[in-house]
């Protein structure tokens, strides 16, 4: 018993010292010297160099687009999408750098033509891609209306793989792509399912990218924060089905997240979990049966 014991200890910390070695050695080829990666770049001449965020109108994406305005030097330009012009406008007025703003619904096939028809235009490089745009609906899978469930996939997953598409070739060495997950990735969620689900899949796709583009020395980065009670997210998640979930214990702030977020982007972190309660989670999701996990949940959505 004592030798399995250690046995089951020694796997643990090799696999962990293992996983810490190689994202150390990672992080290390990230800075090796400019030109080391496989992309030789495009294009002749300066190219502007954009910052691309959706979800810009409010919440964590209007957050970023003031963090990158003020703290990312590289950027000359900054594109924000979402559906409200307004609400665009608004981020546009607190930015300081120049600005378009792309009233568009992701969710259509035509909005994505109509970004790639842009950047095809002009001698463009995207040096920031934020995947920040994301919807959730809670409520059994059963009652919600099929449509608002696949509008959520169309969004949360379909959408990024199609902007990812439409941005990777305009990137270069030492650009970042920023996906906003979601600490519900972590485990199966009842009553928040396709939404969990959807966040399940964008984590994986976040990860599986980032080490197809580790040759390219384009960071990738998935965030995935707990509940964050300063944005629309949660008002527009719980509409008509308020019960289901009844308090949101230790909710963050949407300031922190995004802080914490974009210094893990930018040091080239494959996942940030921007809060002690997400990051908690994450670790303990690694731990615990998933049936377990689920009946945690059910309790504390009933709190
Ligand atoms: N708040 C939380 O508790 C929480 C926790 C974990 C993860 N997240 C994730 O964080 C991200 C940002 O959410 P948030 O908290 O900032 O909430 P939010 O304020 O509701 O932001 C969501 C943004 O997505 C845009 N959007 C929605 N549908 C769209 C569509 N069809 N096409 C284009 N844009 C669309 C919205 O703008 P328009 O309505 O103008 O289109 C809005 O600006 C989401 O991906 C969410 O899943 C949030």
């Amino acid at each position: 018993m004592n030798v399995l014991v250690r046995c089951l200890g020694m796997i643990v910390f090799i696999t962990v010292l293992a996983g810490l070695v190689l994202l150390i050695g990672e992080l290390i080829w990230y800075r090796l010297p400019a030109g080391t990666a496989r992309r030789p770049g495009y294009g002749a001449g300066h190219l502007k160099r954009i910052a691309l965020i959706t979800g810009a109108g409010s919440g964590l994406g209007r957050a970023y687009a003031r963090r990158i305005d003020r703290r990312v030097a590289k950027i000359d330009e900054i594109w924000l999408v979402g559906r409200r012009e307004d609400r665009l406008q608004e981020t546009a007025d607190l930015l300081r750098k120049p600005v378009r703003c792309l009233a568009l619904d992701l969710t259509k096939p035509e909005s994505i033509t109509s970004i790639r028809n842009e950047i095809h235009k002009e001698k463009i490089r995207v040096s920031f891609l934020v995947n920040c745009a994301g919807a959730g609906r809670t409520g059994l899978t059963k009652a919600l209306p099929v449509r608002e469930q696949i509008r959520m996939i169309e969004l949360n997953c379909s959408a990024v793989v199609a902007l990812t598409d439409v941005c990777l070739p305009y990137m270069q060495e030492g650009d970042h792509i920023l996906n906003v997950c979601s600490s519900a990735a972590f485990q199966p969620l009842q009553r928040l399912n396709v939404y969990a689900s959807t966040k399940a899949f964008l984590l994986r796709y976040t990860r599986a990218l980032r080490h197809e583009l580790l040759p390219d020395k384009i960071m990738v980065t998935a965030v995935c924060p707990y509940w964050i009670k300063d944005t629309e997210f949660i008002k527009k998640t719980e509409e008509n089905n308020k019960e289901e979930i009844h308090s949101y214990p230790l909710a963050s702030m949407v300031s922190s997240v995004a802080a914490l977020s974009l210094v893990g982007c930018r040091l080239g972190l494959p996942v940030v979990t921007p809060g002690i309660v997400c990051t908690a989670h994450r670790i303990f999701s690694g731990l615990i049966p998933d049936v377990v996990l689920q009946y945690i949940w059910e309790g504390i959505r009933r709190l």
